[in-house]
């Protein structure tokens, strides 16, 4: 169920909206190329560029923010994290309300969305809530054997040579055998600068947090080398509520 919040459009068309109207224009099933899911990434970010706080993001987000990530989640077929994001922000349960997991059914989705893991050296954090949870259903693409048994969750893993592991090879799989139309990467930078430098990602939804964190070895939201030329992105809209600025950028055409 998309939460009921009030939020200020800036650019374009100032006036109030609510979050579920500017997430919904989403459209996560009609959008997807033949090939590859519609990838849609989602990050908060201080104004000093941090994409974290003492290693967690929950100290930049506030009530916004986390408004934005659930309905982003309620939208989609199957959300993307990096390992390191799994283990630091110990992930549970993608959608804990049953009454949004019911408007999902609704909507024609699966009633939560498909978790993603790419792991090259094969080390998952096995021992996070979200492993324990009967009703999640991951697929991780994986250069090395994993043994997944005594975990609850209903865990896939898709044993890939080491040298075709891509997210571009994941993203077609989950694509072609799973019909994931729409997927939200929820990071971490590690995750993400490779989505980008495999031109993979066609919108970002960045929270600018008011706030200053300082650290300059904290990571920012895209870690890793950088791309060969800054790629060009196209402003889709600002929304603003207490201070923080929701940005929304989709591919430059
Ligand atoms: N501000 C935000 O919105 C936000 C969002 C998410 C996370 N975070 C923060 O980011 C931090 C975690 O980020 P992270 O960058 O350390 O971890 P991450 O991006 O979540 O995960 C990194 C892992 O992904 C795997 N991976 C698979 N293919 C890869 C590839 N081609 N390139 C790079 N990694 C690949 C690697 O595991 P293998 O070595 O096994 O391949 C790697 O260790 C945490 O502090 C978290 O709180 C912030």
């Amino acid at each position: 169920m998309l939460q009921r919040m009030e939020f200020t459009q800036l650019w374009p068309d100032p006036g109030t909206l609510e979050i579920g109207a500017q997430v919904g224009l989403l459209g996560p099933t009609g959008r997807a190329a033949s090939r590859l899911p519609f990838t849609v990434a989602n990050f908060v970010s201080s104004i000093d560029g941090r994409a974290s706080v003492q290693g967690r993001s929950g100290p930049l987000g506030d009530d916004g923010d986390k408004a934005v990530f659930r309905a982003l989640r309620g939208q989609v077929d199957a959300v993307l994290v990096g390992t390191g994001t799994l283990e630091a922000e110990r992930y549970g349960r993608l959608i804990r309300d049953p009454a949004a997991r019911e408007h999902r059914l609704d909507q024609d989705l699966r009633s939560e969305p498909l978790l993603c893991i790419v792991t090259r050296s094969g080390s998952l954090p096995l021992d996070i809530p979200l492993f324990d949870e009967p009703e999640a259903e991951v697929i991780v693409f994986s250069g090395q054997e994993i043994r997944v048994s005594g975990v609850s969750a209903q865990v896939e893993v898709i044993r890939v040579d080491p040298e075709q592991l891509t997210f571009a090879a994941a993203l077609a799989h989950l694509r072609r055998e799973e019909g994931v139309r729409a997927l939200l990467c929820e990071g971490g930078p590690s995750v993400f600068g490779a989505l980008l430098r495999e031109d993979l990602v066609d919108q970002l939804f960045l929270t600018l947090a008011p706030l200053l964190a300082g650290g300059g070895h904290a990571p920012t939201i895209a870690n890793g080398p950088p791309l060969p030329e800054p790629a060009a992105m196209h402003l889709e809209s600002v929304l603003e509520r207490a201070g923080t600025l929701f940005l929304r950028y989709a591919r430059a055409t």
